[in-house]
């Protein structure tokens, strides 16, 4: 491991574009349950389907509002933890050196952000930004609790959480910036992720076929784990702080 670390280290001392994809596992240590754990006590008589559709919230929008905004209030009791922290460094160390740095999170957790990460591309949107049915308003100031569910917006619409449901299309804003992000890429690593979910199951792929070196860091074997050049496997919580002190030694 020690030596894989070592690998990834001097790939990222002389790489221009980077890019790194993370999932549920990054979260995971900030104590965030995956979706499908999230799904415990009352809410463990629904279906994600039941919860994370369009449908559902036209069938039965008080619902789904008082599940994402119990979600959206768990999330802001956790906090970023030493991964995030370590990514967010990693970022400003490398873009001060001239490169460039992406982060692409399927997560909706905001966490990337609140360590300070500054280029995030949220590409399953944020449980914190809402926005309106009517007009697609947004908002990241709505109060906590929700006085209401559903909670009306300004327009005559109904507030709903800015993540992208089941039968729903990416952002396409995100999905162009992190295809550009990957065409450029020379240095690629996917942490905590299932590789299950597509678009993003495709772009360690689509890395690789643009020539990056890519990396996996995962607690566990993926589906996509044999296709990276190097594969770590341990929690991100202590092996991102690790290879961010080596990238830093002289
Ligand atoms: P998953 O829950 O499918 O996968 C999480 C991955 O992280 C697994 O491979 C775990 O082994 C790994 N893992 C867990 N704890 C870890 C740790 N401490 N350090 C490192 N790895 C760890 O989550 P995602 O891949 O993010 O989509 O799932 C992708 C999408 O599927 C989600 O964004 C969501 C879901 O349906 C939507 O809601 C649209």
């Amino acid at each position: 491991m020690e030596q894989s670390l070592e690998q990834s280290a001097a790939w990222l001392k002389d790489a221009r574009h980077v890019v790194v994809l993370t999932g549920a596992g990054i979260s995971a240590e900030s104590g965030i349950p995956t979706f499908r754990d999230a799904m415990e006590g009352y809410w463990s008589k629904y279906d994600p389907e039941e919860l994370a559709t369009p449908e559902a919230f036209e069938r039965n929008p008080e619902l789904v509002s008082r599940w994402y905004d119990e979600r959206r209030q768990k999330v802001l009791g956790c906090e970023p933890n030493a991964g995030h922290r370590a990514l967010a460094e990693l970022e400003s160390y490398l873009t001060a050196r001239g490169a460039e740095f992406v982060i692409l999170t399927q997560n909706v957790d905001g966490l990337h952000v609140r360590a300070g990460s500054q280029n995030v591309v949220e590409v399953h949107g944020s449980l914190l930004r809402w926005r309106s049915t009517r007009s697609g308003m947004e908002s990241t100031e709505l109060p906590m609790p929700l006085p209401s569910h559903p909670y009306p917006a300004p327009d005559g619409g109904l507030w709903r959480p800015g993540v992208v449901w089941f039968g729903e299309n990416l952002p396409e804003e995100a999905v162009e910036r992190a295809h550009a992000a990957i065409l450029q890429c020379d240095v690629f690593i996917s942490v905590g992720t299932s590789g299950l979910v597509y678009p993003a199951a495709g772009w360690p792929a689509a890395a690789k076929r643009s020539g990056a070196a890519t990396i996996e860091i995962n607690r566990d074997v993926t589906p996509l784990s044999p296709m990276f050049d190097l594969v770590i496997r341990g929690s991100a919580g202590q092996l991102l702080p690790a290879l961010v002190r080596k990238v830093e030694q002289p």
